[in-house]
Parts: structure tokens; C-alpha cells; sequence
């Protein structure tokens, strides 16, 4: 069954181009940049990786992130994580950046954006992966510097397909957004939210109803409200699920525990991703290896993850047509 985990053809919708930092890489970065980290080896970082909680590890992530400087570094950073894709045989990937976790520091938005689109064109060229860029708005943040960013995304609406929204889920609710999505959705961006990974089931229901949003990142508290599990059922509205990073922000105890096999069975269009591979400990095979391991299933399961993620995924009807 690992091989056949391993050849299967995969799509990824959940993942961080910022979560994709290898300790290799954040520690060339920084000398390269002159950035002061508090690690001076790859194994000080992953010893580091020890999560209580979303906010433990968005802490660590947000410091990660600050070695990244130049359009280079956001090409080398994409690269990296292409060459993964290959790897793990994913043939197409969609893909979320925090423009404010640079612009906050003073790197322009347009560096960041030319850096990962520079290498998703290579990507497509020489690897064959096609890809969808989603901007993320950082929730800790006001609706004010939301709107800056989405206002900075205007002319690349070529080059990005949607919004989203993602970082500290509790306390930081969806209504504060409410308007930055509707301008957005006005401007012609598909939407999608971070919603019931540590928050209760009622933020899908509030992400759902006031954001418009297509599709539902991580969701797994959904299992809490019975009503709500048949909804996404009956409307198919997609979760990307990210089990790997579940277990490591103690979302969940342990993977036996997990319920996305639990959803796929009950009919819900649940996918499987990485969310931040390089510290949550894998990447897409690894995910999936994980959770079939926690819970076996046939071959038809689990190529049914694929294409939930084709159904779910950002590519045009005739696109998706190639991927099945
Ligand atoms: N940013 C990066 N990873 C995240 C996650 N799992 N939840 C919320 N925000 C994030
Ligand atoms: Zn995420």
C-alpha cells in the first residue's frame, strides 16, 4: 500500500509557501542576509518544533520567516518546495503566502509575489506541476492593513486567484473580515478561510455565512455539530484537512484519533495536504502514509482524496479533465 500511496497521483490545496522553510535553508538564508536567529545548527531549529498549540508554532513560523529578504529568496524558498512536489508525485498544488508577514517588515509586496511566481513558472516549464497562488490575510491583524494588502493585489490579479485567511483562529473572528471579503469577492478573487482547527464548529458556520467562502481550510471541528457534517455533505464544500499539522498543534491526541477518514466515509469532500511541512514533519506522501497507517483503507479511499481535491480545487473544468 506505500507504494501505491507513493505513485499516486496528488493535489494540494492547504500549504504555506512560508511553512516550506528547511532549517538548511532558513540557516543559509540568514547568513546570506545577516539575520540574527536564535539557532545556530538544524538540529538547535527542530528541537524547537515542539508545539503546545497554533500560537506556539505560529510564533516560531512568523521568526522563521524573517530571513526571508529578496525576490531570490522567495524563488530559492518555492523551488525547494516544487522540487518536493515531484517528489511526492503531486501534479498540481495551490498555494498560500502572508504578503503581511514580509510587508510588516519592510520587504515590498511585489518582491515577495515576483520571488514565488518567478518559480511557479519554472515549475510549470521544467517540472510540469501547475499551480494556483491564494494571498492570506493575517487575522491577528485589522481589517485597515487587510485592505492595503488586497488594494497592493489589484494589478496581479493575473498572478493571484484568491484570498484567504489564516493565523490566530481564537479570538479573532470572521466578522472582522467580513467587509475586506466582500470587496474581494466584488474585485473578482476566490475566497477560502482558515476555520475550526482549534476554533469550535460554529467559526465554519460564520466563515461560511458571512465570508462566501468556497471552500473550508482544515474544518475538522465540523464533527461537533451534526447539522453542520450534512450541510457540507449536501453541498459539497471542501475541507482541506492537514493531518500531520493536527497532531503536532495537539488538535488531536494522536492520529488514531483523527476523524478524516471518519468524514470521507460520511460523504464529506474532505482532501488531504501539509499545511507547513518543514515543521510539521511531511510532506504530502508523508501525510497521507500517516493516516492511512492510523486508520487503513482500500486503494478506492484513498484515491478518492485526489479527486475530492481535483472537485475542490481552483483549475478551470477542462484543466481538471487532465488531472483525473
Ligand atoms: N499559518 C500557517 N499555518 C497555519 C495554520 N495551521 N493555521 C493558521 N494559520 C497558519
Ligand atoms: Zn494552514
Amino acid at each position: 500500500m506505500n507504494e501505491f500511496i507513493q505513485s499516486l497521483p496528488k493535489v494540494e490545496l492547504h500549504l504555506h509557501i512560508e511553512g516550506t522553510l528547511e532549517p538548511e535553508l532558513m540557516l543559509k538564508l540568514a547568513k546570506r542576509n545577516g539575520i540574527k536567529i536564535p539557532f545556530n545548527s538544524v538540529e538547535e531549529i527542530r528541537d524547537a518544533y515542539n508545539f503546545q498549540d497554533l500560537q506556539s508554532f505560529l510564533d516560531i513560523y512568523f521568526q522563521g520567516a524573517d530571513v526571508l529578504i529578496h525576490e531570490q529568496d522567495f524563488f530559492e524558498l518555492t523551488w525547494a518546495y516544487l522540487l518536493r512536489c515531484k517528489e511526492d508525485n503531486v501534479l498540481h498544488t495551490e498555494i498560500f503566502f502572508d504578503p503581511q508577514a514580509h510587508t510588516e517588515r519592510g520587504v515590498l509586496f511585489d518582491t515577495v509575489l515576483y520571488g514565488i511566481h518567478r518559480a511557479l513558472e519554472k515549475g510549470r516549464d521544467e517540472l510540469g506541476i501547475s499551480s494556483k497562488l491564494i494571498m492570506c490575510f493575517l487575522r491577528h491583524l485589522d481589517e485597515e492593513s487587510a485592505f492595503n494588502t488586497l488594494l497592493k493585489a489589484q494589478s496581479h490579479k493575473d498572478k493571484i486567484i484568491g484570498v484567504g485567511l489564516d493565523s490566530t483562529e481564537i479570538g479573532n473572528p470572521a466578522s472582522k473580515f467580513e467587509r475586506v471579503f466582500k470587496q474581494a469577492i466584488e474585485q473578482g478573487f476566490l475566497t477560502v478561510a482558515h476555520a475550526g482547527e482549534e476554533g469550535p464548529a460554529q467559526n465554519i458556520n460564520e466563515a461560511l455565512n458571512l465570508l462566501q467562502i468556497t471552500r473550508i481550510d482544515h474544518g475538522v471541528r465540523c464533527s461537533e455539530d451534526a447539522s453542520l457534517v450534512k450541510q457540507l455533505i449536501h453541498e459539497r464544500t471542501p475541507l482541506t484537512v492537514c493531518p500531520l499539522s493536527n497532531i503536532k498543534l495537539k488538535v488531536f491526541d494522536c492520529m488514531e484519533q483523527h476523524n478524516i477518514v471518519l468524514l470521507l466515509r460520511q460523504g464529506v469532500c474532505v482532501t488531504i495536504n501539509s499545511d507547513d511541512p518543514a515543521y510539521f514533519g511531511g510532506y504530502m506522501t508523508d501525510n497521507f502514509l500517516a493516516v492511512n497507517d492510523a486508520h487503513p483503507m482500500s486503494k478506492t479511499e484513498i484515491a478518492q482524496f485526489t479527486f475530492n481535491a481535483i472537485e475542490a480545487s481552483f483549475v478551470s473544468p477542462s484543466e481538471q479533465e487532465k488531472l483525473r
